[in-house]
């Protein structure tokens, strides 16, 4: 079974550093994806220290276990990379297929990992740009909290074959 197919949103971690090594691959694989026009819009902020991970953790409702990560990767995107408005559109598509490509990396390195939704929320793109002295221009995407799974886990079946079309709707 590939990543794909393994892959599930891990919220629990075991208390294990990620090596160095991993970490930089997840990047790379991030930077391996497809974007318009080759824009490659990203830059990433990799945070391993408890006390910032904890700030991440208060972001949202919903953002609580990264404080028990390994670490977290927060994707960031270069407003100045985009040629246009026209380019610009395509950036949500971009940046989820780099966040994508870091969720299956991580499966590939016996990683969990769980996308923290940012982008497009104000007060959750605000709140990270305070916090870790992003420059204006540079706006977070998406956060994903990163570790070894506590528990073994197995992945959901989706396939759902009425959602299929062949030829025409
Ligand atoms: C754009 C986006 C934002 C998400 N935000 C959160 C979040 O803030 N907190 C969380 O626990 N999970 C978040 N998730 C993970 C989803 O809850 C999860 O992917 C979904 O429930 C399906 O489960 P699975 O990933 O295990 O297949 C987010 C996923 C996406 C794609």
């Amino acid at each position: 079974m590939n990543a794909i197919f393994k892959r599930k949103s891990i919220r629990t971690f075991k208390d294990k550093d990620v090596e160095d090594e991993k970490i930089e691959r997840l990047v790379k694989a991030g930077m391996q994806a497809p974007t318009a026009l080759d824009t490659q819009p990203w830059e990433f902020i990799i945070v391993k220290d408890k006390s910032n991970l904890k700030i991440i953790s208060e972001m949202s409702p919903y953002s609580g276990f990264a404080k028990n990560a390994a670490l977290c990767i927060i994707t960031l995107f270069k407003l100045n990379s985009f040629r246009d408005r026209e380019t610009f559109v395509w950036m949500q598509q971009d940046m989820s297929a780099c966040t994508e490509n870091i969720l299956l990396q991580a499966v590939d390195e016996g990683l969990g990992a769980v996308w923290l939704g940012t982008y497009p929320d104000d007060e959750r793109v605000n709140y990270l740009g305070q916090q870790f002295e992003i420059p204006n221009g540079i706006i977070p995407f998406s956060v994903i909290a990163i570790g070894y799974p506590k528990e073994d886990y197995q992945a959901d079946d989706k396939f759902d074959k009425s959602r299929i079309h062949y030829e025409s709707y």
